[in-house]
């Protein structure tokens, strides 16, 4: 609702049209349609330049409905879908806010980090997954982790062409001492750096140090290149640097196909319906439509 009313304010100070069609995803979707994203809001999707996406999930559904029909499935269904495996989440610190921040101002004030989290792949998709009987009792929970090397080097170009345009350095955040995608992460990274982009420093950080040096000294960083899942946890951490979770844009872009915009932070169901959910996130997350996807 706050986005649209700034969408407005676009569209009369600018002179522009907008043309926005609403689909349901999530909770409401599930609640309408019985499913989390229907085909009929995928369309919608696939046929727009860009998509703006609220929050999905709530305590209603946890637990209760099918695995594969809970709200954050349809989210995932619609990231897979579109092939949108590069992740932007800038986390930057307004000087308003430095000192609503857990960490001291001085370590927050100016912070400006982008984070290239791989979205399309990883540990969130991979097979096999599953919850499965063991033959003599017990269960087992299976996820697989899992990147190709193309995998690898489409979110590493994104990233390397992303310091280009910003302070010039990547971090490339991995558990290769314990995990061979890892290890291939590395290397992959590695090699696509001696050949195309020996102009950007790259430093590569196990992702456990790169959560703490998040929290100890943040301003080390520009920006950090990393896996789904790593780049879940650790875009979380550095939100709160930023002195809200609820700051936090997000751009998920594929290969020309259209961008999905959403906030990094959930659907805060605690507060639902009181009006005091921040909407900034949710604003931010059109400022990088317009940029990214409608070229204004
Ligand atoms: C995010 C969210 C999602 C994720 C959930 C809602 C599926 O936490 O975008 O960071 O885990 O990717
Ligand atoms: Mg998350």
């Amino acid at each position: 609702r706050e986005v649209r009313r700034v969408m407005h304010w676009v569209e009369y100070a600018y002179d522009v049209t907008f043309n926005v069609t609403e689909g349901l995803i999530g909770g409401c979707a599930y609640e309408a349609d019985g499913m989390p994203l229907s085909d009929g809001t995928l369309a919608l999707a696939r046929a727009s330049d860009a998509i703006l996406m609220g929050a999905v999930g709530g305590p209603q559904w946890d637990g209760k409905v099918d695995y594969t029909k809970r709200p954050e499935a349809g989210l995932l269904r619609l990231r897979k879908e579109l092939d949108l495996f590069a992740n932007l989440r800038p986390a930057m610190c307004f000087d308003a806010l430095a000192d609503a921040s857990s960490l001291k101002r001085d370590l927050v004030a100016g912070l400006d980090i982008l984070f290239v989290r791989e979205l399309a792949g990883g540990v969130y998709f991979g097979e096999p997954r599953g919850i499965e009987n063991l033959p003599g009792g017990g269960r087992v929970g299976i996820n697989t982790q899992r990147y190709t090397d193309a995998e690898i080097i489409r979110i590493a170009h994104v990233a390397f062409d992303m310091a280009r345009k910003r302070g010039g350095k990547v971090h490339s955040a991995e558990k290769s001492n314990v995990m061979e995608s890892g290890l291939l992460w590395r290397e992959e990274v590695t090699k696509l750096h001696a050949a195309d982009y020996a102009d950007v420093a790259l430093d590569h950080i196990l992702a456990d140090n790169c959560a703490m040096q998040l929290v100890k000294n943040p301003k080390q960083f520009d920006v950090i290149l990393t896996d789904n899942l790593f780049g879940d946890l650790l875009s979380d951490a550095a939100a709160m640097l930023t002195g809200s979770l609820g700051m936090l844009p997000s751009a998920s872009l594929g290969n020309g196909g259209p961008g999905l915009y959403e906030p990094v932070h959930g659907s805060a169901p605690d507060i639902a319906g009181q009006n005091l959910a921040n909407p900034i996130a949710a604003i931010l997350s059109f400022a990088m439509a317009l940029r990214y996807s409608l070229d204004m």
